[in-house]
């Protein structure tokens, strides 16, 4: 397993802001050739406690002691708005499993706001909420104490997922729900028929009514999260920027290298998202760092600052996009949504 030495963390500031320096310089000819890649720079920008910005092709946002990095496009100003059951024919580009059997590093948060930026720039997402917490489910204001029905119905029952699905206030974006009556397939899968594979067969009748599926899977590596990596063409790997973020990742590519193997071969590493990112501290860069020495060029540019909005946002059943639209948070997701769109 790779453990981030403490060597690592004592690294001049001084250098690492000059590369950071160089990355902004390469930003400007990079944003101009390739409009729409999310950019370390801007996020970095994002994260600072500069002012925050509203995100559009030509304004110049405060970076590291008066360096600026151009914001990326804003997205369309009237995305098409989609109903859930359409005639309209969608190829689902993408089967994304949001996972890390680490728990509270932003998994869910990730989930949501993803799918709701995605959603923003007109792409149809289905939320499928794996984890019995339900915080997916409650993140798009659905109450996940009151539900007729459930991923669960559809997992361990026969209630179609078409069925289970409900549209949400955030444009675009569908959920299949989770309760915690989730908390039970966990046991009852072990005994079931392809136990595995669950999730990918409920999923397939209705996929193609999506541009995006996203799946938030629960901490841990059990047959719920085995089934989120069995329906996914991809994993979005959210990283918390804390000392020991990659512990716990070997073991999670090694259950990935086994569904690989056995389950889903087309399965791959979309990519590695840094969460909870303060610029105000040291460690946050360096684990960046770290984590690009690990994941390379799999992790995205964008970094989610840590932002109290952020965190307030799902006690308002919102995406942050929703509760504090023009915030760096908002603009961090938005951002990652648009590299999300280049690698599908
Ligand atoms: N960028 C952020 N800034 C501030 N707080 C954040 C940020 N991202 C997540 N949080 C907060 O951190 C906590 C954990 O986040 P979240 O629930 O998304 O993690 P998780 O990985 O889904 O957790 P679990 O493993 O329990 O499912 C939550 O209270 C959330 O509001
Ligand atoms: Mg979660």
């Amino acid at each position: 397993m790779i453990r981030m030495g403490s060597g690592a963390y004592t690294r001049d500031v001084d250098e690492r802001r000059d590369r950071m320096q160089d990355q902004a310089g390469h930003m400007g000819d990079a944003a101009e050739a390739d409009a729409g890649v999310g950019t370390e720079a801007a996020a970095v920008a994002s994260a600072s406690s500069a002012p925050e910005p509203e995100p559009s092709s030509t304004q110049k946002v405060p970076l590291l002691e008066g360096i600026e990095a151009p914001m990326l496009p804003a997205p369309p100003a009237e995305p098409r708005i989609y109903d859930w059951r359409s005639d309209e024919e969608h190829r689902p580009r993408r089967v994304l499993a949001v996972v890390n059997q680490k728990g509270g590093v932003g998994k869910s948060t990730t989930a949501v706001n993803l799918a709701a930026a995605l959603g923003e720039l007109g792409q149809k997402v289905l939320m499928v909420d794996l984890d019995p917490q339900g915080n997916a489910t409650s993140g798009f204001g659905l109450d996940k104490n009151q539900r007729e029905s459930c991923i669960y119905d559809s997992l361990l029952g026969d209630t179609p997922l078409a069925q289970v699905i409900e549209p949400s206030e955030s444009a675009n974006v569908f959920v299949a729900p989770a309760t915690i009556q989730l908390a039970g397939a966990e046991i009852e899968l072990v005994s079931s028929l392809s136990r595995e594979s669950r999730l990918r067969t409920v999923l397939e009748p209705v996929e193609a009514d999506f541009d995006f599926v996203l799946i938030d899977c629960p901490p841990s590596l059990g047959l719920l999260t085995i089934n989120g990596l069995t329906a996914a063409s991809g994993l979005i790997v959210p990283v918390q920027c804390e000392y020991y973020a990659l512990e716990g990742l070997s073991k999670l590519l090694d259950s990935v290298r086994l569904v690989k193997t056995h389950l889903n071969p087309g399965l791959e590493l979309f990519g590695a998202v840094m969460t909870m990112f303060d610029s105000r501290t040291k460690l946050s860069q360096q684990v960046v760092d770290e984590v690009r020495d690990f994941f390379g060029d799999r992790v995205f540019r964008t970094l989610i600052p840590r932002s109290v909005r952020i965190s307030e946002a799902p006690s308002h059943g919102m995406p942050v996009t929703l509760y504090d639209t023009t915030g760096r948070g908002a603009i961090a997701y938005r951002e990652l949504a648009k590299e999300v769109l280049l690698r599908a």
